[in-house]
């Protein structure tokens, strides 16, 4: 049994006021909830505050993103040993990354290696845009994000993926349950032809792009789908809250 998870993506929002205001409104009613992992990713300024309050309960913490190398003269970046000990998981490879900074396969791989290495829990980021979707070509852009992510990487326990189709990033348009359990399906079959079947069946894959209070049940009870990496819906308190409550019904049927 994998336990689901749901995963709240902050993006560019809140400043560390509004950070702690709105874990706050949560904390208490995620932690309640059982049978589902709850992660927050808010932005880098504010995980530390956010990490203060979560404390001593299951609410887990996440980073948006992170650069590959240790240390060294790289203005700006954050480094993979910086957010060790402050949080578990780190997003990489989300299309906004990919679509706005220029990140290609080989600088998510790179990611990718240098999380594990420093013990992060990397949520991988995957997911087709909409030119692709409409050529067809969701399974080999997705094949690929995933396989050319995990080159050289040694068995990745603990990983995450979250099938994210571009054209259902924020646009309110989200994939049906059965198109992203379709899809959740290919990619786990990838997983199992690199690590084979019993890492496969032990991974999670979450889907991401419009998820909401509305939706979410749609998603969580197709047998492939193991949670949410959810955006603007994790900015309200009461619908992220709902989105997790629902996650933990579903999946105890
Ligand atoms: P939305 O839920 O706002 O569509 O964003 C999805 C996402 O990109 C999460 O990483």
């Amino acid at each position: 049994m994998r336990l689901p998870i749901i995963a709240g993506n902050w993006k560019m929002n809140t400043n560390i006021d509004q950070a702690v205001e709105l874990v706050k409104e949560m904390r208490d009613r995620l932690h309640g909830i059982d049978g589902v992992e709850k992660v927050l990713c808010p932005p880098f300024v504010s995980l530390s505050a956010v990490k203060g309050i979560i404390a001593a309960t299951s609410v887990r913490l996440g980073a948006q993103n992170m650069y590959y190398e240790e240390k060294g003269a790289y203005t700006g970046e954050v480094s993979p040993n910086m957010l060790a000990g402050l949080c578990e998981y780190v997003i990489l490879g989300h299309s906004e990354r990919r679509q706005y900074f220029g990140e290609t396969d080989e600088i998510v791989n790179r990611k990718v290696k240098a999380a594990v290495g420093a013990g992060l829990l990397p949520i991988l980021c995957v997911g087709e845009r909409l030119e692709e979707h409409e050529a067809g070509k969701t399974e080999e852009v997705v094949t690929r994000q995933v396989r050319e992510a995990l080159v050289g990487v040694d068995t990745p326990d603990g990983l995450v993926v979250a099938y994210e189709p571009v054209w259902a990033i924020g646009t309110g348009k989200a994939a049906t349950g059965e198109q992203a359990n379709a899809t959740i399906g290919l990619i786990r079959e990838t997983l199992a032809s690199l690590y084979g079947a019993d890492f496969a069946a032990g991974t999670r894959i979450q889907y991401g792009g419009s998820v909401t209070a509305a939706n979410i049940a749609e998603f969580v009870s197709q047998p492939e789908i193991d949670g949410a990496l959810v955006g603007g819906a994790s900015l309200k308190a009461p619908e992220f809250v709902s989105i997790v409550e629902q996650t933990s019904r579903v999946r105890r049927r």
